[in-house]
């Protein structure tokens, strides 16, 4: 894994959004994996500005989202499809088409996650994957398990993400206790993956990641087994390293 220290949060989006563009001047067309959660919403501002500054065509680009809750409705404020709308789809030209969300409305989750999964294939597998890190080291909804799975799958919130997530909801209660969530497999598939690490609360879990050790205990140290990851944190986070 690249490591890439930044000043600030603001600098860790500055350069994600650059390695995006270039992937995108590369190719048009490319497949970009999309995160949600309060890390990449500064890389989405950057972006929409990129878009409205006339840098950035998003009009071949094809979306893949890590993960959605479930049961869900995208109307819901507080789904993965809604927060994608709100901080970037709405305001680029990306084509509805090409926008792809596990879906938190479907009545056979397994199905879902298995057509997921192959609609990904058929794109072509995706470019460049975005990922934030949950405190307990998740990477989309690979919670810290035993064992981890390898493709789309329905999955179980960890107590622990479930209340680091509530503070998004009215109470506790109205989180969703389950979720869709492209697999490890489906992550380190992706041919580059950018990791955004950002805030003093993340630098334990920074921590453990540089650790030389891989284990299902922290599903994002797999990332230390792919290729091309570039992980770009802050200086708060990477304070213990
Ligand atoms: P956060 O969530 O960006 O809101 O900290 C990250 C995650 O849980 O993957």
């Amino acid at each position: 894994m690249k490591r890439i220290i930044c000043r600030d949060a603001g600098e860790v989006s500055e350069i994600a959004a650059a390695m995006i563009a270039e992937q995108i001047f590369r190719n048009r067309e490319s497949v970009i994996g999309l995160a949600t959660g309060s890390t990449p919403e500064g890389l989405y501002g950057k972006l929409r500005e990129m878009y409205e500054n006339g840098d950035l065509d998003f009009s071949g680009v094809r979306t893949f989202n890590l993960d959605e809750y479930y049961p869900i409705r995208k109307s819901n404020d507080q789904s993965y499809d809604c927060f994608m709308r709100d901080k970037l789809f709405s305001h680029i030209n990306v084509k509805m088409e090409n926008i792809h969300i596990p879906n938190g409305e479907c009545s056979d989750p397994a199905e879902e996650c298995i057509a997921y999964e192959q609609m990904i294939a058929e794109a072509g597998g995706v470019d460049i994957q975005v990922l934030g890190i949950g405190l307990n080291g998740h990477i989309g909804f690979n919670e810290p398990e035993r064992e981890l799975r390898m493709d789309t799958h329905p999955t179980e919130l960890t107590a622990s993400t479930i209340e680091a997530n509530s503070r998004f909801f009215s109470s506790i209660d109205e989180v969703p206790t389950k979720a869709l969530t492209m697999g490890m497999g489906t992550i380190m598939r992706a041919r580059s993956i950018i990791l955004l690490i950002t805030g003093a609360h993340k630098a334990a879990i920074a921590k453990k990641i540089f650790s030389g050790v891989v284990t299902t205990e922290v599903p994002a140290s797999f990332l230390n087994l792919h290729p091309n990851t570039t992980v770009l944190l802050d200086e708060a986070a990477a304070s213990e390293l």
